[in-house]
């Protein structure tokens, strides 16, 4: 695997890259199992790290991003990666990004609505990776239901030939779905943290005894999430990001909520059958530890 840093070597180091899967570093099973999909799929796979400062609404969220380009590098290497595309800061912005992309209607709620600029900033940021690396495909986690959303529209719209494959939430053995930002949790926030995947498990288990309704639904996981500041519990169209009525059609159910100054998100996608069947998706989970808190334990993909 090789360490890069602009555009223009990626491009020399590779004839035709055939798979990107984009992050912002601090590895965990999550970004590795995109990777290992990817791997099982393509020629060439390339991994983006990049912590975007466009897409922070908030500075300090920012300044304290975890960042370890040794372990991203040593991880992406075990994963059978080819090239690691990680750009300074003026790599990427060598101008302030004048041009920015806005995915207009799918970004007023939900995380757009308490992320003022965030979706700006993330498809502005994709869209330039897209651009400049032009990979055929594209792999993005479910467990960001909206951000997938408005990165396929952004790629549909703007005509990018690329495929967006969306990936299955991977969540620690306990239900919490993984995130880098878990390493902020202290023990005890970390217990409170776990209502809200315990919250959408309930959620799906209504939903698979016949609940369709978004009060039911949207209830199930505000009962639980009781150790944290819900800032939203919505069921929303998984392409328009919609808030929807009940469960019709491919959608998701999505909980933000704070523990401590730590901002988590998580959700149920819901998948429409071509028969007309509706099925819930609640992820998968690692069966020890997950290698963010630092023991090595192989993890069968
Ligand atoms: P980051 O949070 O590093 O996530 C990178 C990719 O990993 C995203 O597609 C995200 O949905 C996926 N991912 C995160 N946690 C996951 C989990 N528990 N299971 C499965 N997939 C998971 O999302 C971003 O970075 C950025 O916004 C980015 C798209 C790179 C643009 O800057």
């Amino acid at each position: 695997m090789r360490v890069l840093h602009t555009f223009a070597e990626v491009r020399e180091a590779s004839v035709g890259i055939t798979s990107l899967v984009p992050t912002m570093g601090y590895l965990h099973e999550g970004h590795l199992s995109l990777m290992a999909t990817a791997r099982g799929e393509s020629d060439t796979v390339v991994v983006s790290l990049f912590v975007n400062p466009l897409q922070f609404n908030d500075q300090e969220d920012l300044a304290r991003y975890p960042r370890d380009l040794d372990r991203d590098g040593r991880l992406a290497r075990e994963a059978g990666v080819d090239l690691l595309f990680a750009p300074p800061l003026e790599v990427m912005y060598p101008m302030p990004a004048l041009t920015r992309v806005t995915v207009s209607s799918l970004v007023t709620e939900m995380e757009g609505a308490y992320r003022p600029g965030h979706f700006e900033g993330v498809a502005t940021v994709v869209a330039k990776l897209l651009a400049g690396l032009q990979p055929q495909r594209a792999y993005l986690g479910r467990k960001d239901a909206q951000q997938l959303a408005v990165i396929r529209r952004m790629a549909f719209d703007l005509s990018f030939p690329v495929d967006i494959v969306g990936g299955q939430t991977v969540r620690e053995s306990d239900g919490l779905a993984l995130s880098s930002r878990n390493v902020f949790l202290d023990r005890n926030e970390r217990d409170r943290a776990l209502g809200i995947s315990r919250g959408l498990m309930a959620a799906a288990d209504a939903f698979e005894t016949g609940a369709r309704d978004a009060h039911t639904l949207e209830g199930k996981v505000r009962e639980m999430v009781t150790g944290a500041e819900v800032d939203y519990v919505t069921l929303a169209d998984a392409h328009t990001a919609v808030p929807l009525s009940g469960v019709d059609r491919d959608a998701f159910l999505a909980v933000a909520a704070r523990v401590g100054s730590t901002r988590l998100i998580d959700n149920v996608p819901f998948l429409a059958e071509p028969g007309g069947a509706i099925s819930v998706d609640r992820g998968f989970r690692l069966s020890g530890p997950s290698i963010l808190y630092g023991d090595r334990h192989a993890i069968d993909y």
